[in-house]
């Protein structure tokens, strides 16, 4: 999968997505990812992108042509599907991650400033994404997010396919918690079904913590979550132990 990225600042991408796993896809290639400096388009001798708003107002806005150009350089003809990091779009969800794993390449635009100017939205733009209702100083930290999150569901990408299958919000439920050496910290022992060797106990273990935590942590996730007969019971088992509790 392709992904290019249109931003000011593409040593800040590079410095969070050569990294780890992303990164290493990118040396086995199964990711391609350009980060295209969009002030090597900027055609003045200052280099400069951005521009008072018309009509007044604070700040500044990153300019149409320097961004179209950019646009151009990557899309050479073509009508890639481009995405802008917006605070203005709908918010990422996993669904909609899953849907954009599916595309051969995806254009991102970074803005910056107090944003861009809205016609070269309109020609270049198909989706605006938010990473949640904040505003950041520019699209970087939300490119990133996107293309880690979209990038993961790539097949090669993560080791296993189960390293996503069965994590949170994928799955439908959080994921039960999770031990590693030593097996007592600070007093706190690992559950001992863990250390037991017993597959269908264990199994049976991490399907009942993970109804509990997303009970407890994200109850709204249950009404979309599939569950069966044996999970609801499980879960009124739950419900009558925290009840028992308190
Ligand atoms: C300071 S913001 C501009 C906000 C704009 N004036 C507005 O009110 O909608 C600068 C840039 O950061 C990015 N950005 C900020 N918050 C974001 C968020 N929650 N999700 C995605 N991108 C965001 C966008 O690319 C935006 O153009």
């Amino acid at each position: 999968m392709r992904f290019d990225i249109l931003t000011l600042f593409p040593d800040m991408m590079r410095t969070i997505l050569d990294e780890s796993i992303i990164g290493r896809a990118q040396k086995s290639e199964i990711l391609e990812i350009n980060c295209i400096n969009i002030r090597d388009f900027a055609n003045n001798k200052h280099n400069s992108v951005d521009d008072y708003p018309y009509g007044g107002g604070f700040g500044m806005l990153m300019q149409a042509p320097p961004i179209y150009r950019a646009y151009e350089s990557v899309a050479q003809g073509e009508k890639p599907y481009t995405v802008y990091m917006s605070p203005q779009g709908k918010v990422l969800t996993q669904d909609k991650v899953i849907e954009l794993s599916k595309k051969d390449r995806i254009v991102i635009l970074c803005g910056h400033y107090e944003g861009v100017d809205e016609r070269v939205l309109e020609e270049i733009v198909d989706e605006e994404i938010s990473i949640g209702d904040y505003v950041l100083t520019g699209g970087e930290l939300p490119a990133a997010v996107l293309v880690d999150s979209v990038a993961r569901m790539v097949e090669g990408v993560l080791p296993q396919s189960e390293s996503f299958t069965e994590e949170s919000i994928y799955s439908g439920l959080l994921e039960h918690p999770q031990y590693t050496r030593p097996p007592v910290f600070m007093g706190r022992e690992v559950p001992e079904v863990l250390l037991s060797g017993h597959h269908a106990n264990i199994e049976k273990w991490k399907r009942k913590e993970a109804l509990k935590r997303t009970y407890i942590k994200r109850p709204d996730l249950l009404g979309k979550a599939d569950l069966t007969d044996k999970d609801r019971k499980i879960l009124d088992e739950i419900i009558g132990e925290l009840e028992s509790e308190t």
